[in-house]
């Protein structure tokens, strides 16, 4: 006898945010100017990006390519039509929160992670001691509006640990939002997550954090990222972190690969009838603009189809 599943609804809206001028960029080995960067951010407006994560306020010894945060921060006052534009920047401390502020930010972000090994490798602190150090990033961010996104970490895997219990993913990012964060992003920073694994994980976690204020960013190492995210769709998440040209990784994971290329997802939400804004063609244009730039095609199959098709 088949069983039918009752049947899961899919969101009508997605609201993507860009990764690639952060993520995408962070652990590329050769200089990326400042100009590039820009262009990039510009050309990713264009197709109608909309939340778009410019930079990191963290140290320039422990991450090169992010040491001109804040001539990223000052050329985006240069962009046109930027009203509607959020460029949220990442955060681990205070003082990353004030050079944020300085520099015209209007939402940051926080970071942590449900792996202590890794908390340690990324931010040289255990996960209590990260969210003590959140503790007043929030407080400055509520004085001066600003808004904060929450990452949570190696919520499918961690490369030092491997399994990562959802009960242990759903206590960090319940404190993140207790906090105050207004998102919480969970990563499969090594991408090893499969979809059962995550529809476990989004469970767990949905049971402390509202669905609606949880968004998934998954690497694609094992090329799963795809798979899971239409599960974690089919729960009723409806935010997605993705990068253009499928560009990037941690510096602090070894062997992981780029976030799910943003191209693929606006294909496949395409196709399912789901809004973004997100105009493919010039998203394409955007992944292929970068990709010169580091001297390799797009790591998206479906930019690199429609590029054949053209
Ligand atoms: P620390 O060494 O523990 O802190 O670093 P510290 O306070 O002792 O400072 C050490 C040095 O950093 C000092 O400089 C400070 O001045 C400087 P020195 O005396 O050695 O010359 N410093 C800073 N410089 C610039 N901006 C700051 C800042 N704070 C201190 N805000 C710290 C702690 C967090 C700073 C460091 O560990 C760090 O910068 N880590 C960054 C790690 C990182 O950026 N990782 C990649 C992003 S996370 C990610 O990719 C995962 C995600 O995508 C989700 C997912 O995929 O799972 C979000
Ligand atoms: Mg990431």
């Amino acid at each position: 006898m088949v069983m039918v599943s009752q049947e899961n609804i899919l969101p009508t809206h997605v609201k993507i945010v860009e990764m690639g001028p952060r993520d995408g960029l962070q652990n590329e080995k050769q200089p990326v100017s400042t100009e590039v960067k820009l262009e990039l951010i510009k050309r990713l407006m264009d197709a109608g990006e909309k939340h778009i994560e410019a930079t990191a306020f963290v140290s320039p010894k422990w991450v090169p390519q992010m040491a001109d945060h804040n001539e990223i921060m000052q050329g985006l006052k240069t962009l046109d039509n930027t009203d509607d534009v959020m460029f949220p920047v990442l955060t681990p401390n205070l003082r990353g929160f004030e050079g944020a502020l300085t520099g015209g930010a209007k939402e940051v972000a926080v970071f942590a992670a449900a792996s202590e090994s890794f908390s340690q490798k990324n931010i040289n602190c255990s996960i209590a001691e990260s969210i003590e150090r959140f503790k007043p990033v929030m407080d400055a961010a509520k004085e001066n509006n600003i808004l904060v996104r929450g990452y949570v970490s190696c919520v499918l895997g961690c490369p030092f640990e491997g399994h990562i219990a959802p009960e242990k993913v759903a206590e960090v990012a319940k404190a993140l939002y207790d906090l105050g964060c207004y998102e919480i992003s969970l990563g499969d920073t090594i991408g090893t997550g499969t979809p059962s694994k995550a529809q476990a994980m989004i469970k767990e976690v949905a049971k402390y954090v509202p669905i609606n204020h949880l968004a998934c960013h998954f690497h694609d190492t094992y090329g799963q990222a795809l798979a899971n995210l239409y599960a974690c769709l089919e729960l009723g998440v409806s935010t997605i972190d993705s990068s253009v040209a499928g560009i990037g990784g941690c510096p602090y994971a070894p062997g992981a690969t780029g976030n799910v290329a943003t191209e693929d997802v606006i294909y496949m939400l395409n196709g399912l009838g789901i809004e973004t804004g997100i105009d493919i063609n010039k998203l394409v244009d955007a992944g292929v603009f970068i990709s010169n730039e580091l001297g390799r095609k797009p790591v998206s199959n479906a930019a690199n189809a429609i590029l054949t098709k053209r």
